[in-house]
């Protein structure tokens, strides 16, 4: 009998080491032609060449073969909303009508338990699907709708990270708690979830119009109680929500500055969109050691604007990180992330590498949850989360790939800019096969 312990994943294998510092910076990732991924409950337990390692393993173990499939970490989407898998795709507003018009309409339904655990079945179908093993997730304003996510994250086996929006004000009454009722049901989220496997909770108020002065410094007491706990929120994503920041919040310098005050900032601090900090924001934002999030299909299906990853990148550096953003978001894979991100990018008169954006979908992202060694890499240790892409997904890609001479950047050029969940032919969480292509 197989040891159930044990499995092995054999392809092409391909793991950052460092952040790439160019188009061709062979010195920033591992990649073995015919490697072999030995995974022991559900941890990296060896990565090497094949045939070696195929001579060392357990009589039996299991081992998934995958010729010309390309083995990564599993991707990482920092920045998902749980509850917005039905407003995908909502025409024809801007960020703030689009909140109200259909965002706080569809949240509501997640007040009813059973909504929210069909909804979570297909949020993790899809996120497998696309290869995707780890995000980190707004729920609803109710704390069902983060029993839900955990519950279905967990007998999944996948590594999760969320928890439900704190809003006490400008939406609808069925949407908002109070700074105390947030505060207790965030406390009792993280009694419940939080370090429970492989589930982690996080400190979400939305962002500053929806929470009061009293529901921020709530969450700042939140995070001072619980240092180890993320914060998660939004920044600087649209003019008119800039300009409301400005007249909610007189006495503060600027948009960053209200969450700053709260003590809202830090390293362990992630701000969707960021696109129109001013100068002072961004050295602030570095000072602090707070991560951007780009999200670029929702910036510009919500016509946010572009997010400049170059000068994002130029002192002062903010640490950055890439997601969906879906519902916002117009897509859950990573791939199609990644080749609007190039676009965005291209846009502003940029480039933005393969290897930079493959970095940043993997050990990039997980170290701006504070994840580094944990998931987004293959070092043994790691969770045993893949992705297993295949560059001849279509016929377009396939017919592309004939004229890429075996060149791995233009590989994954050719993946993030053509492919998407197509392209993904298993996922793997804590080394169980979560999707499989048919
Ligand atoms: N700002 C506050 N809430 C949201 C949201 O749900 N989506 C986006 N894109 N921005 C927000
Ligand atoms: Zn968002």
């Amino acid at each position: 009998m197989a040891d159930p312990a044990w499995r092995a994943v054999r392809g092409r294998v391909l793991t950052f080491l460092v952040p790439p510092l160019g188009a061709a910076d062979g010195a920033s990732y591992r990649y073995l032609a015919d490697g072999l991924v030995l995974a022991r409950d559900g941890r990296i337990a060896a990565v090497g060449e094949a045939s070696p390692l195929l001579a060392t393993l357990p009589a039996d173990t299991p081992v998934d073969h995958y010729p010309d499939g390309l083995v990564l970490p599993g991707f990482i989407d920092p920045h998902i909303h749980f509850p917005q898998t039905q407003v995908i795709a909502s025409y024809g507003a801007q960020l703030l009508e689009w909140l109200q018009k259909y965002t706080f309409v569809e949240e509501q339904r997640f007040a009813d338990a059973a909504h929210a655990a069909e909804q979570a079945a297909f949020f993790f179908d899809e996120l497998a699907r696309n290869g995707t093993t780890t995000a980190l997730a707004f729920c609803s304003v109710h704390p069902v709708s983060a029993d839900a996510y955990f519950t279905e994250a967990e007998r999944r086996g996948m590594g999760m990270l969320g928890g439900k929006v704190m809003m006490d004000r400008n939406a609808p009454p069925a949407l908002t708690d109070t700074a105390q009722s947030g505060y207790d049901e965030t406390k009792a989220l993280i009694e419940r979830w939080h370090g429970r496997g492989r589930q982690r909770v996080a400190i979400t108020p939305r962002f500053a119009i929806t929470s009061t002065p009293e529901q921020l410094a709530a969450a700042g007491a939140l995070k001072r109680e619980h240092p180890d706990l993320l914060v998660q929120t939004h920044l600087s994503e649209n003019r008119a929500e800039i300009e409301t920041v400005r007249r909610l919040f007189p006495e503060a310098a600027g948009y960053l500055d209200v969450y700053d005050r709260f003590g809202l900032t830090g390293e362990r601090s992630l701000f969707g969109h960021c696109i129109h900090l001013t100068e002072a924001e961004r050295r602030r934002m570095a000072e602090t050691g707070s991560v951007a999030v780009f999200c670029p299909t929702s910036n510009l299906f919500i016509g946010s604007g572009l997010f400049d990853m170059g000068q994002a990148r130029e002192a002062p550096a903010m640490r950055v990180a890439v997601a969906t953003d879906v519902g916002g978001g117009t897509s859950f894979s990573m791939l199609r992330t990644l080749a609007e991100g190039y676009k965005v990018q291209q846009l502003l008169g940029r480039n933005w590498s393969a290897l930079e954006a493959f970095h940043l979908a993997t050990a990039g992202n997980a170290a701006a949850l504070g994840l580094a060694g944990e998931i987004g890499t293959l070092e043994p240790g790691a969770f045993a989360d893949l992705v297993v892409l295949d560059a001849h997904a279509t016929p377009v890609m396939a017919n592309r790939m004939a004229r890429i001479d075996g060149n791995l950047e233009q590989e994954l050029f050719v993946l993030m800019t053509l492919g998407d969940d197509r392209a993904v032919r298993a996922t793997y969480a804590a080394g169980r096969l979560i999707h499989a292509a048919s």
